[in-house]
């Protein structure tokens, strides 16, 4: 049994649908879809060197490995590889090989910190450990049954508010990116993220495969966007958020709530059946939001972090 490393061949729809495939049994948190896959490979910014890896065992995909750098955090050098292996092919190397073949690349490029998530199981996280890495932050998969729970009702919009959604932004996004980058910078996380290239936001968010622009709400406040909730969905069942944020100057006044309801509202009724989203442990208020959903934890991640050289 023999087990070798290459890059992901993005030309062949087949290894890109396995690669989804792979992802999914041992993360099926997050929607992995063909499109997405070959967009953010496509779409990531030079300065990102980012590689999507695979693991095979004699020709059998058991592992699958995306890596880069974090360029548009402030602090240089800081680069990421996420590392999955199949769960019923564990032990035989992958992890191993995926990760000194993701450790090489990065460090040929600069990266002086690596960060990874890992599934928080003793095992995951022994594996990390071996490896030189220490834990760092965590966060939350959390689920909301959309097919068989219930949704907080629509209320009625308060004095000024207007809900609108993304696609009314169609010919101008330009307000929802600056509003996605102050809300983001805010996010808890060890990576800073600071976003200021509107072309690449637009290529790699706005113009991303998952992004379901009628589903993505917009609470906006005197004619500007303030809180928001943008929704990917595999286009048949699935459903998750892949950011909500409000402006600062409009936080604690249930605009991230009205925004988020009016998009699950809509999933629902569009027949979307589950809905996934992910937060840090430490981030109380969106917690707070989401389990007033109705959203229960379903896995969690530990950031692990490895200081090279
Ligand atoms: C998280 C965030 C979206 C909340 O936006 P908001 O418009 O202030 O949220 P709302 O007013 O709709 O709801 C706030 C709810 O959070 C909860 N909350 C607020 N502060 C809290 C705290 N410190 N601890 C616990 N819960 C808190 C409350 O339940 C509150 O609801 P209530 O007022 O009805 O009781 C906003 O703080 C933000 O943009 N943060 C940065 C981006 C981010 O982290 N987004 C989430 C990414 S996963």
């Amino acid at each position: 049994m023999t087990v070798t490393v290459r890059d992901l061949h993005l030309e062949v729809p087949d290894d890109v649908e396995l690669f989804a495939h792979t992802r999914h049994l041992a993360l099926p948190y997050v929607l992995w879809v063909p499109e997405a896959i070959v967009h953010r490979q496509t779409h990531s910014h030079p300065d990102a060197h980012y590689r999507s890896l695979v693991a095979e065992e004699d020709g059998e995909m058991i592992g699958t490995a995306q890596i880069g750098l974090a360029y548009d955090s402030p602090e240089p050098g800081q680069g990421y590889l996420n590392i999955y292996v199949r769960p019923d092919r564990t032990h035989r190397g992958a992890g191993d090989l995926l990760v000194r073949a993701a450790e090489e690349h990065l460090a040929a490029q600069g990266a002086t910190r690596l960060f990874s998530w890992v599934l928080d199981e003793p095992g995951n996280r022994a594996f990390a450990e071996r490896h030189g890495y220490r834990a760092s932050r965590s966060a939350h998969f959390l689920r909301l049954d959309l097919a068989n729970g219930t949704l907080p009702p629509l209320k009625e919009l308060p004095p000024g508010v207007e809900l609108r959604t993304a696609a009314d932004f169609v010919d101008d996004p330009r307000p929802m990116f600056e509003l996605d980058a102050e809300t983001a910078s805010d996010e808890p996380s060890d990576v800073g993220t600071e976003f200021t290239d509107y072309e690449a936001w637009l290529e790699e968010t706005w113009k991303h495969p998952l992004l379901d622009l009628d589903l993505t709400s917009v609470a906006v406040v005197d004619g500007r966007p303030a809180a928001f909730s943008a929704a990917y969905t595999d286009r048949n069942t699935r459903y998750a958020t892949s950011m909500t944020g409000t402006a600062r100057a409009f936080r604690g006044r249930g605009l991230a709530k009205l925004a988020k309801n009016a998009s699950l509202h809509r999933a629902r009724a569009a027949g979307y059946k589950e809905a996934f989203t992910g937060n840090d442990t430490d981030n109380e208020p969106m917690l707070a939001i989401n389990f007033w959903f109705g959203y229960q934890i379903c896995a969690t991640e530990v950031r692990y972090v490895r200081e090279l050289g």
